[in-house]
């Protein structure tokens, strides 16, 4: 898709990305280079590793034809404004590109409240297979060209599905969506009302109270997570820490511990069966920009709805 945009460009014409984005979201804009294109970086603050804003509206100009950004950074775990970044974008006539699969898994996505214009996603994100999901506004995809057979259809979305479709992908994506229902109708009955006046019902109505009921279970095992680690002599965190601004962010940490190459720190882990990752998990830009990528590059670890307390303590054991 990222092609099918180029093709409507011109040389000069820019698109922005940002530092915090996994690279997913990055190395496709910066292929379009080839033909002219511009692509400027927005920064982020390297304390709390929350995107720069000013930075990123100061690039804007009305030659930006598209403002790429994370909805949440695999890396650190920031929740971006993206619907304040819509409506900067939207003010010189770009388009916005949002990469939802860091946050899919851990809040409600509403492509229509955050004014988007494409949002992409990874069902294995949220508990399906390995797929890939886009959204974008009709007219758009409909005026895009599609690298396809001629024999296809002209019209979205089955224009851009080539080939016979993936439907053991598909049967697997359901699933996993009606698990999600299931979990919003068994543990999510205190957000329903406040979705219903919103207007939401049926299987849509339990997908919200899913994914709050997520949030709000994730929330606690996060602080456990953060104030556990603030505990350990050396440990440095990546992100926001301050409890107050904790919906600005997933449960996904990113720390280092001095003195302690993150390998070593991935490999005892590992032993003890407990997995996380070490290194960059193609969120290079971050890592990059907080100095760490000669060195090893950061531990992440992640929480997700099926995790407990009691795995969070037996972690933060494993890490004192
Ligand atoms: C924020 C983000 N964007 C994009 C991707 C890439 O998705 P995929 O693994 O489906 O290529 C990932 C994968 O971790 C991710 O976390």
């Amino acid at each position: 898709v990222s092609r099918a945009i180029g093709a409507q460009l011109s040389p000069g014409d820019e698109i922005i990305v940002t530092r915090l984005d996994h690279d997913a979201n990055i190395s496709p804009w910066l292929a379009l280079q080839e033909k002219g294109v511009v692509v400027k970086f927005a920064d982020f603050d390297v304390e709390d590793c929350t995107l720069d804003l000013s930075h990123l509206e100061s690039l804007i100009t009305p030659k930006t034809k598209l403002v790429a950004v994370g909805y949440a950074s695999n890396a650190v775990g920031t929740i971006n404004p993206v619907k304040e970044i819509a409506a900067m974008a939207h003010a010189v006539g770009a388009k916005i590109w949002v990469d939802a699969v860091h946050l899919a898994p851990h809040a409600p996505i509403d492509v229509q409240a955050i004014d988007c214009d494409f949002l992409m996603c990874s069902p294995y994100k949220f508990f399906g297979p390995h797929s890939g999901a886009l959204w974008g506004r009709y007219k758009l995809l409909d005026e895009l060209p599609a690298y396809k057979v001629r024999p296809a259809e002209d019209v979205p979305p089955h224009k851009f599905e080539l080939g016979t479709g993936n439907f053991e992908a598909m049967a697997g994506i359901s699933a996993a969506v009606n698990y999600l229902a299931d979990l919003g109708e068994t543990f999510g009955a205190e957000f329903a009302n406040t979705y219903r006046q919103a207007g939401f019902s049926g299987r849509r109505l339990a997908l919200k109270q899913a994914m709050s009921a997520i949030a709000a279970y994730e929330r606690p095992l996060l602080k456990q997570m953060i104030d556990g680690l603030q505990a350990i002599p050396g440990i440095r965190i990546y992100g926001i820490t301050n409890e107050a601004l904790y919906d600005r962010r997933t449960p996904t940490v990113a720390f280092t511990k001095e003195g302690v190459a993150t390998p070593d720190i991935a490999k005892k882990l590992g032993d003890a069966g407990i997995f996380v990752w070490d290194g960059h998990y193609y969120a290079i830009e971050v890592v990059k920009r907080l100095g760490l990528y000669e060195n090893g590059g950061m531990i992440r670890v992640g929480i997700a709805h099926y995790n407990t307390a009691a795995e969070v303590d037996r972690f933060l054991d494993e890490m004192s």
